[in-house]
């Protein structure tokens, strides 16, 4: 099994990611931790263990971890799409279990450093305990296999340019995209082609198991915004894809290329720059560091499938 760690901000998606996780029998989740973004660094962390909670999965331990980002302040991107407690919808159980007395950097450490093999961190939400990680032990780096992203795109949804979970902690993002691990990067332009129709999720709905109707209730309030907001033929998945390029990378296509993060821009902070065409290279015999497998497309129909039977698999 491959040890995950994801790092999170529950958020509808978000829920969904961690579900997707746990039905696949690939992976193995070592620890959540929770990083502000969607909501408060409470309200977000709460959801974490209600939504494992919901799925019984009350050995899986989960850590708070910062509730601001690096150096900017923080922008709670939820209100509008995940509703005022981040995960709005569903009726969630109370909590079944206690968040761990580590903080999300010392859970993630320890983790790391007790695992025989490298752990992949599926990253989902700002960027900030990543970066922090990054920065404070660089000699966990080794313990690293590669760091699954939500986040960025050459189009914004936050901005006309950036992506909300760069654009929330974009010199997070720049140490992340810059550390010398691989990253996978499922941005815009992938997650907005992997969306659920309202058909679907009734057939979702209709699979019947407990976790089934709670993914597709998650579905019925998180699509409202995209239908009415942005206008999208479905409700976006953005998360899940960055749990299902790990298992089921044979479904996206990309490219591997330079990714980083505008910092100053006078209409782009927030953006990710994708050089998918290594201009630096081709023009000045520049050498241009690959540092990102940019996924950005996906056979929909198929990512709807697999979704959908990893819910059936659960309780
Ligand atoms: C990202 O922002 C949040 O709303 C979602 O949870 C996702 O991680 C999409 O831009
Ligand atoms: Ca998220």
């Amino acid at each position: 099994k491959k040890p995950i760690i994801i790092d999170c901000d529950p958020g509808h998606d978000d829920a969904m990611a961690i579900l997707w996780a746990l039905a696949c029998e690939e992976l193995e989740i070592k620890a959540v931790t929770t990083v502000a973004g969607n909501q408060t660094i409470e309200k977000v962390t709460n959801n974490a263990v209600r939504v494992l909670t919901k799925a019984k999965a009350f050995h899986i331990p989960v850590a708070k971890g910062a509730q601001e980002p690096m150096v900017k302040k923080l922008v709670v991107g939820g209100e509008l799409v995940h509703g005022d407690s981040g995960l709005e919808g569903p009726k969630l159980p109370e909590n079944g279990f206690e968040i761990s007395q580590l903080s999300a950097l010392s859970l993630i450490e320890k983790v790391l450093k007790e695992s025989n093999e490298k752990v992949t961190i599926v990253a989902i939400g700002p960027l900030t305990n990543v970066a922090e990680l990054l920065i404070t032990r660089p000699d966990l780096k080794e313990k690293i296999e590669e760091i699954s992203i939500m986040g960025g795109g050459t189009v914004g949804n936050w901005t006309p340019a950036a992506e909300y979970n760069i654009f929330a902690d974009p010199e997070a993002a720049k140490v992340v995209f810059n550390c010398g691990i691989p990253v996978i990067m499922s941005g815009l332009d992938v997650t907005q082609k992997a969306y659920v129709t309202r058909e679907e999720n009734e057939r979702l709905r209709a699979q019947g198991n407990e976790i089934s109707v709670f993914a597709a209730e998650l579905i019925d309030y998180f699509s409202r915004y995209h239908y009415e907001v942005e206008g999208f033929p479905g409700c976006t998945l953005h998360d899940p894809c960055a749990v299902a390029a790990l298992v089921h990378p044979e479904i996206f296509s990309y490219k591997q290329c330079n990714v980083d993060v505008e910092l100053r821009g006078e209409l782009t902070t927030g953006m990710t720059v994708v050089d998918t065409i290594d201009y630096q290279k081709k023009l000045f015999g520049k050498t241009v560091n690959h540092n990102t497998k940019f996924l950005y497309d996906v056979d929909r129909e198929k990512f709807v499938q697999f979704f959908l039977e990893a819910m059936g698999r659960l309780g």
